[in-house]
């Protein structure tokens, strides 16, 4: 596949680790290649998407995850298979045996990042800006008291806010793994971070001793960021 032909490309290099970036705008030739990537169980999760758009979010992105992997971890794609933790957090496996690489996925709308990093304890987040939402409702649930007060002073810049904040909590929910098990109204970003601040280190009240960094990794199209275990 020459590179004209790929559907992702990279998105803020940086130092080790990298960030793809993957086109998911409806392509029926980039669909039935990815399609021809998977393996029977994720053909399967294919099927099961009721919706066009999560189906072609899904196999895209797989099939670049996939193609990456390889390519990183020197196999073939029919030596590579994933396996699940037990909130459904993916990882690498070759031949059957757990592969040292760590990646994190994520999709909304018509853009996907696909982020590998040198350690485990690895997240990635998009979210596409949605303008017609109930920011402070769904903030009232899922942001702490600072968070939402910083919500509520944000006057026309809230959506930006509310989304800023989503994909940082987001990114730091994937690193540890648990989903949707740990409220993220247990947790708030670090106050320099509500201040404007791009980056800043982070660690979870019930998990003091493990430290974070997290970074924004926003940009015009999209509300990103991305969060790595340090120690
Ligand atoms: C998977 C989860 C962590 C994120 O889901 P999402 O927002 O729908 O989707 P994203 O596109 O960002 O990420 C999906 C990808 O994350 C990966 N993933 C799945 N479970 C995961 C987990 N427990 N931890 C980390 N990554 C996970 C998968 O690669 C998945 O992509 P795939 O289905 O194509 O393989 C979701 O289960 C969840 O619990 N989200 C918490 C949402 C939340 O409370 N947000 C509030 C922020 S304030």
């Amino acid at each position: 596949m020459s590179s004209q032909d790929e559907w992702w490309s990279p998105w803020r290099p940086n130092g080790s680790s990298l960030v793809l970036h993957v086109d998911l705008r409806p392509h029926p030739d980039r669909e039935e290649r990815a399609l021809e990537l998977l393996d029977e169980h994720e053909r399967a999760r294919w099927k099961r998407f009721v919706v066009r758009g999560a189906r072609r979010r899904y196999a895209l992105c797989r099939a670049a995850l996939r193609i990456n992997l390889c390519q990183r971890l020197g196999c073939t794609n029919d030596e590579l298979t994933f396996g699940y933790r037990e909130h459904g957090k993916p990882f690498a496996m070759v031949n059957g045996r757990p592969a040292a690489a760590s990646f994190n996925v994520s999709h909304s709308g018509l853009h996907g990042l696909i982020g590998f990093a040198a350690g485990s304890g690895f997240g990635v987040d998009l979210e596409v800006r949605r303008p017609d939402r109930d920011f402070d409702g769904i903030g009232s649930r899922v942001y702490g008291p600072r968070e939402q007060r910083a919500l509520a002073d944000s006057g026309p810049g809230k959506a930006e806010l509310f989304y800023r904040l989503w994909s940082l909590k987001e990114a730091l929910i994937k690193a540890l793994g648990t989903g949707f098990s740990l409220s993220p109204a247990r947790f708030e970003v670090p106050p320099v971070m509500l201040e404007g601040q791009r980056s800043a280190i982070f660690r979870f009240p019930h998990l003091p001793h493990d430290q974070y960094r997290l970074e924004d990794l926003g940009e015009p199209r999209f509300a990103a960021a991305r969060a790595f275990r340090l120690s």
